[in-house]
């Protein structure tokens, strides 16, 4: 079995972030999504992973390198344009041959692991076997129909009539039946070739397509409040570790992590929370539920459940909350008026200031 991994697209929903970097790599805990990903995949026994990337990039394969720190061997496969999930597999072809694969999207995070799944999968090597989650609304996702038996009656993309509350979630395994599917589907209103279309086209022609629910965490990190929600959660299992220097006028309370190098100085740190290699806090409050990341200052402020990446700084802030700062960028007040506000803001940013 082999597995691909999606790391391309446009991330439209995660701008300005997705402007600078592929949003896989944005960190959760300081880790970047794609690597719980690669290290849930390893954790199959699956060592041969290709990762689709962008036309565009070249940041993923610094960060994951051959993934041999994984125990797996990464191809990179190249995607010009982001033509949809079942284009990924057309253009992964070579590299696939005809082994099973799981499918599994770069931006999806599924702390609990897809062993029971992949179990399900290999038990009974289905043409298609798809995961299902419970959503609220699920017109914004593919809908699954299931028969009694967990066997998949029907599948629609995003339609604006939901039959079920079942949406395909970010990992799908298959046989090489799924070849066949794609060659005969045609692109969607949207322009993009759709695994949900590929998928239909199996069931449609009688082939065995099967679904699991699924029960642990789940979280699609393609919007900043959910990479948020996600950090929350994932700081919820943090280990405490100190390994840089903690002043003895600042407090540490519940799990926290000081990474290596940093300086925590005067401050109070409330667990759950991380801060980052070489980061130095000062006459602050940070957390619960916040991530900082490495190289960064944050003086005389207080944040919480939020994520700064690295090399930035926050000075003089009081109360920031539920934020994330890109990198390198810099938070900060201003000593000239007290009623007005200088702000440089990035192509689609979103700044809310008191009223
Ligand atoms: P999406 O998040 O559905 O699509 P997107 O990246 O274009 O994001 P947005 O809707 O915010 O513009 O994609 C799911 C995952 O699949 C994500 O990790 C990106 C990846 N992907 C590709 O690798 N190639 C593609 O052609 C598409 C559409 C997505």
């Amino acid at each position: 079995m082999k597995a691909l991994v999606l790391a391309g697209g446009s991330g439209t929903r995660l701008r300005p972030f997705s402007y600078s970097m592929p949003k896989q790599l944005i960190p959760i805990a300081n880790t970047p999504v794609l690597e719980y990903v690669v290290r849930n995949i390893a954790d199959l026994g699956v060592h041969e992973i290709g990762i689709i990337v962008s036309g565009r990039d070249n940041e993923i394969q610094q960060a994951l390198g051959d993934g041999s720190r994984f125990g797996a061997r990464l191809t990179y496969i190249r995607q010009e344009d982001p033509l949809g999930l079942a284009h990924t597999v057309a253009i992964a072809r070579d590299f696939l041959g005809d082994d099973d694969f799981v499918m599994y999207l770069g931006d999806n995070m599924l702390p609990d692991g897809i062993s029971d799944i992949a179990e399900d999968f290999a038990a009974c090597r289905p043409a298609a076997h798809v995961v299902v989650r419970k959503v609220a609304d699920p017109r914004a996702f593919g809908v699954a129909e299931l028969g009694p038996g967990g066997e998949v009656l029907r599948l629609v993309e995003k339609p604006q009539q939901p039959r079920s509350d079942l949406a395909l979630i970010g990992v799908y395994f298959f046989t090489a039946a799924i070849h066949q599917a794609i060659a005969a589907i045609t692109p969607s209103a949207r322009g993009e070739l759709e695994i949900t279309d590929a998928i239909q086209w199996l069931v449609a022609n009688g082939a065995d397509v099967r679904a699991s629910q699924y029960e642990g965490y789940w979280k699609d990190t393609g919007k900043v409040g959910d990479v948020l929600a996600c950090n929350a959660r994932i700081l919820e299992d943090l280990r405490p570790s100190v390994e840089g220097v903690v002043d003895e006028t600042s407090v540490l309370v519940g799990p926290v992590v000081v990474e290596k190098g940093a300086r925590i100085v005067r401050s109070r740190i409330e667990g759950p929370a991380i801060i980052g290699a070489g980061t130095v806090a000062e006459d602050s409050h940070i957390g619960p539920h916040t991530s900082v990341g490495r190289g960064c200052a944050v003086v005389q402020s207080r944040l919480a459940r939020s994520i700064v990446l690295d090399g930035a700084s926050v000075t003089g802030v009081q109360g920031l909350h539920s934020s994330l700062v890109g990198r390198s960028a810099s938070v900060g007040i201003t000593t000239q008026s007290t009623d007005r506000y200088r702000l440089v803001v990035g192509d689609h940013t979103q700044v809310e200031v008191a009223a």
